[in-house]
């Protein structure tokens, strides 16, 4: 049971690209067993396009506007678990809808990891170039006040399995 039935909220993850939102929620999703929604994957069903082709042809803009359509349908629902693209939390109105019903988990890596899990990675137009630690902890540093701001709990993934992690949120939720 995620939530008291009094009571229904989300269980939304935020952070920066490779954090591991995806691989939390579905850990998520099967412990509590409820529905897992993945913002980016809704939007690659809904446009059939994957992200960095709409990154292409239509360029970031577009795509934002689609990322703010699609959190704010979603963010009425209730009883699930979102994972968000990394994006979504620059935007006040972003925030202050996913807020509405969830719970905000901030997942937190290092740029070094960030590197390693992104290595090879075609599916990231942002980080794309810019591999060094410099520049991914530049993006880090102009995003983490958004990021706070939207966050109810902050988990430091650094050198934790997976379901630690899954633990560890549950905990904090006490769930
Ligand atoms: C983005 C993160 C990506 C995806 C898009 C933009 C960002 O999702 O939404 O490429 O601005 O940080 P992930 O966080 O799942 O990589």
């Amino acid at each position: 049971m995620v939530k008291d039935k009094e009571d229904p909220f989300n269980i939304v993850l935020i952070g920066f690209m490779a954090t591991g939102k995806t691989t939390i929620a579905k850990e998520l999703s099967t412990s509590l067993n409820i529905e897992f929604i993945d913002v980016d994957r809704l939007i690659e069903e809904n446009t059939e396009m994957l992200i960095p082709e709409i990154f292409e042809r239509y360029g970031e803009t577009y795509f934002r506007q689609i990322e703010k359509e699609t959190i704010e349908r979603i963010s009425q629902m209730e009883n699930i678990i979102i994972s968000c693209g990394g994006g979504v939390c620059l935007d006040p109105e972003n925030i202050s809808n996913i807020r509405k019903k969830g719970k905000v988990v901030l997942l937190e890596a290092d740029p070094q990891t960030i590197i390693n899990r992104t290595e090879n990675d075609e599916n990231r137009p942002l980080l794309k170039g810019k591999s060094t630690i410099e520049s991914i902890k530049k993006i880090m540093d102009e995003r983490k006040d958004s990021y706070h701001k939207a966050a109810d709990i902050i988990i430091d993934t650094k050198e934790k399995s997976i379901e630690s992690i899954g633990e560890e949120i549950l905990k904090s939720l006490n769930l």
